[in-house]
């Protein structure tokens, strides 16, 4: 596949690569005979962002078509978003929102998109339409530490238009989880929200893969969400970049 720009050139690499660490990427989920354990909700917190970033699409490291990246240990996090069942849900809205590596949000009230404190090369927020499998992908940073919290990243899901889970994620085996207070508070269900974040085969430059699948708790009727208008891009960029990998996976 060739005139790939330069945001789907990386994605496009993390494909190939993922497909070479696991033959079952791109597998369809699939119905499972016992039902899954939807993944547990936890408080959105009062950084979701007040005034979105003129750039919301799912590479969060780069904005637009900016030549700098942000800083951190770039982290490829995608998943399936599926029911109790196991069935993919397509056409989900799925959005994430983090800290930069100085620990700041992009919401005004933690210095806004321009604070003097902020890595203005970090999107701060970004947001992915499933595909028609139900996968939903992020290039993001590993997330830090800031004040208070263990290190994490928050997650919304919607579906037809509405929000249907808040939850975050948080690195498995990071220490400092024992000691967030709203991991304690939820006690044993916060395994399902445990990521881990595994080297990226081949990668040179230490780039991780995290996968965290979503479980939504309900069970689905037979309509399917109407794709939003603004995000069609997004989710056809993912299947582009799925394309290009079966056409052509030098
Ligand atoms: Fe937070």
């Amino acid at each position: 596949m060739k005139n790939l720009s330069c945001h789907e050139c990386h994605r496009r690499d993390f494909l190939r690569r993922a497909a070479l660490g696991s033959a079952a990427f791109f597998s369809t989920p699939g119905a499972f005979a016992e039902a899954l354990t939807a993944t547990p909700a936890m408080t959105e917190g009062p950084f979701y962002p007040d005034k979105l970033p003129l750039d919301t699409d799912n590479d969060l490291v780069r904005i637009n078509d900016e030549i700098t990246p942000a800083i951190g240990a770039i982290t490829h996090l995608h998943g399936t978003v599926t029911d109790l069942k196991g069935n993919p849900v397509p056409n989900a809205r799925v959005e994430i929102w983090q800290v930069d590596h100085m620990g700041a949000y992009i919401h005004s009230k933690d210095g806004g998109l321009n604070g003097p404190k902020r890595d203005g090369n970090f999107q701060g927020f970004g947001r992915f339409m499933t595909a028609r499998d139900g996968r939903y992908y992020f290039r993001t940073i590993k997330p830090v530490l800031y004040p208070g919290r263990t290190p994490h990243i928050h997650v919304a899901v919607y579906r037809k238009g509405k929000r249907a889970l808040t939850t975050q994620c948080f690195i498995d085996g990071d220490q400092r989880n024992a000691k967030d207070g709203l991991i304690k508070r939820l006690g044993d269900p916060a395994k399902h929200l445990m990521v881990q974040f595994k080297p990226l085969p081949e990668s040179k430059a230490g780039e991780l893969s995290a996968e965290f699948n979503i479980v939504l708790g309900f069970t689905p009727d037979d309509g399917h969400d109407e794709p939003l208008p603004n995000l069609e891009s997004d989710r056809m960029t993912y299947e582009k970049a799925k394309k290009a990998l079966e056409e052509d996976p030098e």
